[in-house]
């Protein structure tokens, strides 16, 4: 691999331990993925901030780099396991706490931004068209990579922050133009909403395997539902990149984009994302929205179902700092908050040590959320739009 006589220097340790070790990862990755030469990067997103992910080792790994490290780009940090101004409110044990403080002062301490949130591109870190980033997190490297045209493979904790301290990555995968045609295109049965983009995006995650689907005949999504599809399309299928005809910018500056296979979505295949992801049976201890994290519009969405009904069961709508601040500018958390629903920041449903909270069950209208918490929490779930989800809140 191509290195410059500066990153020659960076790996040789003439930069100090931080930038030595992170040069050292890098160039370790751009070998296995045959990377030509490196690629300066505009920023960074760096996952593994919660201490239930991160141990102890990893804690102890940050702390080492933040000796003499410092980023060299705007890098922002994805949900850490708790509120910081609330957990003791809410619940979080204060063991759990101590530790996370630690991991977010050491990650402050290498320049980050205490954004804590998956939603980077709403809290002031948006790449522009066509900028290479270094972004882990799965829900929003998709979302950079489609909707707003940015260029990021999907890094790991460690390689965003490596590049993050390098100010580069291997110039290999999404980086290159090769590297970003569909391999399927994929027609929907009929306009779908909401939660359907999230179910639609669970199922098409499983079958496109390592292809990148190219969505024909959709006509109008939100900007929630790209982000609800997107993120379940990375948690099925570990998809990084999606098209859709006419709408997201690699396709529409392509119109005559295509791909030699095609699959037609049926109306019954997605019942059973539906049956799939619900459990029989199940009053949900935690109702929430906010996987990925909640946007202002959604937060005002929630307040509008509610039509001044007070919840009746535990309701969390998790999402940024940046979010919440201005929700409460424009009176809209205060009114949740009166009605009962807690707007929890820096924090998320996954990461957040949420059995210790004594939550069995959940209802959501995320299917990455009713994924993951079925399977790394080991809870019950049901997955239900937002309209279903305010109505059980209310019962
Ligand atoms: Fe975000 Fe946590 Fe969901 S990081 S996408 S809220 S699993």
């Amino acid at each position: 691999m191509y290195l410059t006589r500066e990153e020659e220097r960076m790996l040789e340790g003439e930069y100090g331990y931080a930038v030595q070790k992170s040069m050292e990862i890098l160039v370790a990755l751009g070998e296995i993925y045959e990377a030509e030469r490196m690629v300066e990067i505009k920023s960074a997103q760096i996952s593994g901030v919660s201490y239930k992910s991160l141990g102890e080792e990893g804690l102890e790994f940050i702390e080492e780099l933040a000796e003499d490290g410092r980023v060299r780009v705007p890098t922002t940090l994805n949900p850490c396991g708790i509120d910081l101004e609330r957990w003791r409110e809410l619940g979080f044990p204060e063991e759990f706490a101590e530790k996370q403080l630690r991991v977010i002062k050491a990650y402050l301490k290498l320049g980050i931004k205490q954004t804590l949130t998956c939603t980077p591109y709403l809290a002031g870190n948006r790449p522009r068209f066509g900028d290479h980033i270094a972004w882990s997190e799965s829900s929003a490297i998709i979302y950079a990579n489609s909707v707003l045209g940015a260029r990021t493979n999907r890094e790991g904790g460690p390689s965003a922050l490596a590049a993050a301290i390098a100010g580069r990555t291997p110039l290999y995968g999404l980086h290159l133009d090769e590297n970003r045609v569909p391999g399927i295109e994929v027609k929907i049965p009929k306009p779908l909403s909401g939660y359907g983009y999230a179910a639609l995006g669970f199922l098409v995650g499983r079958l496109a395997g390592d292809k990148i689907p190219l969505f024909r005949g959709m006509k109008l999504i939100s900007d929630e539902e790209l982000r609800l599809l997107g993120a379940a399309l990375a948690c099925s299928g570990g998809i990084p990149l999606f098209h859709i005809e006419g709408i997201t910018p690699e396709a529409k500056l392509n119109p005559n984009m295509r791909a030699s296979e095609r699959y037609e979505v049926e109306a019954d295949e997605i019942k059973e994302v539906y049956e799939e992801l619900n459990d029989h049976d199940v009053d949900p201890d935690l109702i929430f929205i906010g996987c990925p994290h909640s946007s202002i519009r959604e937060l005002i969405i929630f307040l509008e179902l509610l039509e001044d009904r007070a919840v009746k069961k535990k309701t969390w709508i998790f999402t940024s700092r940046a979010t919440r601040d201005l929700g409460e500018r424009l009176g809209v958390v205060e009114k949740l908050e009166r009605l009962g629903v807690k707007v929890v920041c820096d924090t998320c449903p996954i990461v957040a040590p949420i059995r210790e909270l004594g939550v069995r069950s959940i209802a959501t209208n995320s299917a990455k959320g009713a994924w993951f918490s079925r399977n790394l929490n080991g809870l019950k779930i049901r997955f239900m739009p937002i309209e279903s989800l305010v109505e059980l809140a209310v019962k």
